[in-house]
């Protein structure tokens, strides 16, 4: 497809808002299945989330962690809260841990590196750290540790956006991180939020080709939740559709990438419990990323409002989500899921 023809299908008519969809995104979303069947057959690859950090020291406009949210209740984890969390993970059948936190600036990146050993040695799980901006040396540390997968975020291509949503830091700080994390051997993810406010279809489709030209191993975009504790409280939801426009055309034009069911579809205002997910792998996505962390801390990690319902244990919305993913017709994998690249 070219620019214009991205454009022209992230801008055509929605059927209504919901979750019924216009017969042009119906076979646009097929295709992406079809897609994503020729390759992985209908594997779902499981990846086990430790949010083991609510600290944050940057300060985005969209994000709930922002270090001015001072009503949040922050908690960090020990080593063994992770360990044990680990185990969790690796009974429910997750392939990959994904060790995720904010930019906490009292974490000590051997603390990382302990763990990230620790893990290795217990169990043969994938390990993916999504640990935000770090000097290049902590990066290489925390790779000698065995970890296999970075994961960071472009957010948006669009510079003069990045900026401002993301005070003090510049898009091309961020491109350069993305292209260590590759050099250094680390099987690499980014992705975009979708509907921040001042984003058009031409973004998105600028977003969507670059992501594509970057030789990623896994591509992640979910809509934007507007959090009551940020300034962009009163900002409009990111569309369904647009999410998963965007999940379909990315997988046609990145086959043999990893892309996940995002768990921001799940808090969107029109989506029924775990539909959002769903939908995205009937568009696309082959990859779940449940949250494991610990029932008593785990709605504290508050990126965006619904995020890890505190009215369910995490076991129990595990066991949900795995039971709804193989009632679509999906296959759950134990499997780490490494990169077809
Ligand atoms: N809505 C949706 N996604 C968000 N993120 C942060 N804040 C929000 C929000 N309000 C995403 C960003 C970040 C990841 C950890 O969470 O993409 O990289
Ligand atoms: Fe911190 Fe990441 Fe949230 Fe920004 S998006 S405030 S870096 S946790």
């Amino acid at each position: 497809l070219t620019r214009n023809e991205i454009i022209e299908i992230l801008k055509s008519p929605v059927a209504q808002e919901g979750t019924s969809f216009s017969d042009t995104d119906n076979s646009l979303f097929t295709a992406a299945t079809a897609t994503a069947r020729a390759l992985f057959n209908s594997t779902v690859f499981q990846r086990g989330l430790i949010e083991f950090s609510s600290y944050c020291r940057k300060n985005c406009h969209y994000c709930g962690l922002r270090s001015s949210n001072t009503e949040l209740l922050r908690y960090r984890l020990t080593h063994d809260e992770i360990m044990q969390a680990v185990d969790n993970a690796h009974a429910l059948g997750m392939g990959t841990i994904v060790l995720q936190a904010g930019e906490d600036e009292d974490v000590n990146p051997h603390f990382v590196y302990t763990v990230v050993r620790a893990i290795k040695e217990k169990y043969n799980l994938a390990v993916t750290l999504s640990l935000g901006d770090h000097p290049d040396d902590v990066y290489r540390l925390w790779r000698d540790s065995g970890a296999d997968r970075y994961l960071l975020k472009i957010e948006t291509s669009d510079s003069d956006l990045y900026s401002l949503y993301r005070p003090g830091e510049h898009l091309y700080d961020r491109l350069n991180r993305i292209e260590t994390l590759q050099r250094l051997g680390y099987e690499t993810c980014s992705g975009i939020i979708i509907g921040l406010p001042g984003m058009t279809a031409e973004t998105l489709t600028d977003d969507l080709l670059l992501l594509s030209s970057m030789g990623l191993d896994m591509i992640a975009c979910g809509p934007f939740i507007p959090h009551p504790q940020t300034p962009l409280r009163h900002a409009e939801q990111g569309r369904l559709v647009e999410s998963l426009r965007v999940t379909a055309l990315l997988r046609l034009a990145n086959p043999a990438a990893n892309i996940p069911a995002i768990s921001a579809l799940d808090s969107l205002s029109i989506i029924k419990k775990n539909e959002g997910r769903v939908l995205a792998l009937n568009a696309g996505a082959n990859v779940i990323m449940p949250s494991i962390t610990p029932d008593d801390v785990r709605s504290r990690y508050a990126i965006y409002p619904g995020k890890n319902d505190p009215a369910c244990t995490g076991h129990a919305a595990v066991k949900q989500l795995q039971h709804q993913v193989q009632q679509a017709g999906f296959t759950l994998s134990s499997q780490a899921g490494s990169s077809m690249r």
